[in-house]
């Protein structure tokens, strides 16, 4: 399955009015960590290519309005929320947030009426709050649930939201949630390759399962050595559609515009028995770093090596040159329904994975039993000594632990580890 340069463009370009642009517009997206808009109300964001502020009122909704005031074009960043709306700071117009002018003083006090400003409306989308992230739906009304995952709804979780810039085109992210393999190249073997230690090759993958389901992909794999009973082959890795990796945690590629993304993670871990019960009345978050202080690309990290990779295949993947194999069995299959969802929104109907039944979205569960490790956690002993060995494998002579990506406030990784009684 060669691609051409016109289906390449097809799966990638995410303005308003492309064929791609209008398939994402279906769904919602996190944008933002709700605890960011609680310490600063305005930001400004990019979103499939569109210019935006983002803004949450003193009464706690939120909004998602373009750039510019409709009255003069002054700047929606430099304006600040009240109850009801966000108020541009140059003559006090406020909108709601649907995009309703819902105040022009000098006019209302001039003319002694307000029809004007009912004639006045910025563009607007909606946003709402929802598992400590805020969510935009740039869509057709109306618009689908927010899809509640199973996670969301785990109890004595220590939750951490990482968010960063991932210079490329969405789609090579998205990929990589349905590619197996590279777990043992790239997450296992590079730094002992680079390091020119052979023999600590991670254990080869001789099999690899993938399936359908309701939202998106699974995947499956056999090492060497590991039977059908082997974790890596019964808990699935979820591949959901359109940009979403899933369950041990989540990853959203959320489209910046054809050329950048941001990469949205929601991390959940059981906490330890002797912290129960747990709750977080704010979800931390944190922007991770790009390079150490020396410049160099971070690589040692997990999804460090995930953005190097991603990045590493161009600002936007040349797929007509590439040359599949066996490995890319889920590629294609994720490839052929994007291609199919692409044809059912051009047709007025809803792609995969969309959400509108409320029953179903009281909880969705994934296709492996992801809610028994929250219910009978392992002893913390145990838990402990998976993530010492992990440490001894990464950070053999430093202090530093968590394993995901670089950056980690020392105040959250001081949080982390207490609720996972390592302190
Ligand atoms: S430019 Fe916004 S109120 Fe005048
Ligand atoms: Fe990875």
């Amino acid at each position: 399955m060669v691609m051409t340069a016109e289906q390449n463009e097809r799966l990638t370009r995410v303005a308003a009015g492309t064929p791609m642009g209008n398939l994402l517009r279906r769904y919602w997206h996190p944008v933002a960590p709700e605890a960011e808009l609680l310490e600063n109300p305005i930001k400004e964001i990019r979103l499939m290519g569109e210019d935006l502020v983002l803004y949450r009122t003193r009464n706690g909704s939120f909004g998602l309005i373009e750039p510019h005031c409709p009255h003069r074009r002054a700047a929606f960043k430099n304006g600040y929320v009240e109850e009801d709306g966000i108020r541009c700071s140059y003559h006090g117009w406020k909108f709601a947030p649907d995009g309703q002018c819902i105040e022009q003083p000098y006019e209302e006090a001039a003319s002694g009426h307000t029809r004007y400003r009912q004639l006045v409306c910025a563009l607007a989308y909606r946003a709402e709050a929802f598992a400590g992230l805020v969510w935009a739906y740039l869509g057709p009304a109306p618009a689908p649930l927010i899809p509640n995952w199973e996670a969301f709804t785990f109890a004595n979780c220590y939750k951490q939201i990482m968010i960063h810039h991932v210079g490329c085109n969405w789609l090579q992210c998205q990929e990589n949630s349905i590619d197996p393999v590279h777990f043992e190249w790239l997450h296992g073997n590079w730094i002992a390759g680079q390091d020119g230690i052979t023999e600590g090759y991670a254990p080869r993958h001789l099999r690899l399962g993938f399936d359908r389901w309701d939202y998106g992909f699974a995947y499956r794999r056999l090492h060497e050595g590991d039977d059908e009973e082997s974790n890596a082959w019964v808990t699935k890795r979820l591949s959901m559609m359109p940009n979403v990796f899933a369950p041990s945690h989540f990853e959203w590629r959320v489209p910046i515009d054809d050329e950048n993304t941001l990469s949205i993670i929601w991390m959940f871990d059981r906490v330890a028995r002797e912290r129960e019960p747990f709750e977080q009345d704010v979800i931390p978050y944190w922007y991770r770093f790009d390079t150490d202080e020396y410049g160099h690309p971070y690589a040692q990290r997990v999804l460090d090596q995930d953005v190097l990779s991603w990045t590493g295949q161009g600002v936007i993947a040349d797929r007509t040159k590439e040359h599949l194999g066996r490995s890319d069995a889920g590629l294609v299959m994720f490839r052929k329904q994007l291609e199919a969802d692409l044809v059912a929104v051009e047709a007025g109907r809803d792609p995969m994975g969309v959400i509108r039944d409320a029953e179903v979205n009281r909880c969705i569960r994934y296709p492996n039993n992801m809610r028994d490790g929250i219910d009978n956690p392992p002893p913390t002993e145990v838990v402990h000594q998976s993530f010492a060995a992990r440490k001894r494998a990464l950070f053999p002579d430093g202090d530093d632990f968590f394993f995901l990506m670089a950056g980690q406030p020392p105040e959250i990784t001081a949080e982390w580890k207490h609720a996972l009684a390592m302190t």
